[in-house]
């Protein structure tokens, strides 16, 4: 058996195609949805994410506000950035990019952040909304995981999850994602025990790791859902590397029912997810009913 191939890339774009009809709608209403961008220092990887993610803003519609600050830039000085983006009303939604560099208090720059305008669904509020089972501003990559879900298999409730992983942006969000949706839910990490043994009972494993290939596609159920967030890149001789997920692809195909592929899974999703957070930031501040908000399924 070899796995079907869960396109990121077309899914992402089917939602940007709905976020940019939506961003059409808000411009009869003069509202052009904003999104503040914070880069703080030189992080290569940390330059490419934001400026992909401000360049498909653009595509959409969505005017961007590029605020790049120095690595010595102080807590203090975020958070008066914060404040101002707070109170600009044509930015409509903010992101920090992370990580911050180790001398600022990354929480406490969140924490600033108007709930409202928390595109990334970071600040506590959020989070505990989401946990509530409120509704809640979503962080965009397991928000966009939940979409390549759902998209590959309909009916969740009932299935068993493991969430490899349990950082804020992804492992935690993802598991409650997972739970709303009426999985029974594992969440497995760096001191887990027999990690081989949980991947065999699950129907759905989510890899949120940050480890070049460490979940190995014997350890999976066969006919398993598996979706790779990792984002590693390796050496691939010869001078070259080369960009591979946190599960062995290669081993995981021949005995998943579905699986995402690195690049080209789910990190598409997450550029989108954020553009359709932005929008219903832009959405909500309008408080019009006939513009509703999108919501991931429709
Ligand atoms: N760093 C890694 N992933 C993310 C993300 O989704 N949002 C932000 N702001 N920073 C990140």
């Amino acid at each position: 058996m070899s796995a079907s191939i869960i396109d990121g890339r077309a899914s992402a774009a089917r939602l940007r195609k709905r976020v940019a009809e939506r961003v059409s709608e808000l411009a009869k209403f003069n509202v052009v949805p904003g999104l503040a961008v914070v880069l703080v220092g030189e992080d290569p990887a940390s330059q490419i994410y934001v400026s992909n993610k401000t360049k498909q803003a653009a595509e959409a519609g969505i005017r961007h506000f590029d605020h790049r600050l120095p690595a010595s830039t102080t807590t203090a000085d975020l958070r008066s950035l914060i404040r101002q983006l707070n109170s600009q009303p044509d930015v409509h939604g903010i992101l920090v990019q992370l990580p911050l560099p180790k001398h600022v208090d990354a929480q406490s720059v969140l924490a600033e952040i108007d709930p409202i305008k928390d595109a990334d669904g970071f600040h506590a509020i959020n989070v505990g909304r989401l946990v509530l089972g409120e509704e809640a501003t979503v962080p965009c990559t397991p928000l966009g995981c939940l979409i390549l879900l759902r998209e590959t298999q309909p009916q969740l409730a009932g299935l068993r999850a493991l969430v490899i992983g349990r950082s804020n942006i992804v492992g935690k969000p993802m598991a409650h994602l997972l739970l709303q949706s009426d999985c029974t839910v594992t969440i497995a990490h760096s001191r887990t025990r027999d990690l081989p043994a949980l991947c065999g009972q699950a129907d759905i494993v989510v890899a949120a790791i940050g480890r070049p290939r460490a979940v190995s596609g014997d350890w999976l159920k066969p006919g398993a859902l598996v979706i790779d967030v990792g984002i590693n890149r390796i050496d691939a001789g010869e001078g070259k590397t080369k960009v591979v997920g946190d599960v062995d692809f290669e081993s995981a195909v021949q005995r998943a029912a579905a699986i995402t592929p690195v690049p080209g899974g789910v990190g598409p999703m997450t550029i989108a997810c954020l553009l359709m957070n932005t929008v219903n930031a832009a959405v909500r501040s309008l408080r019009e009913p006939s513009v509703p908000r999108l919501m991931p399924t429709t």
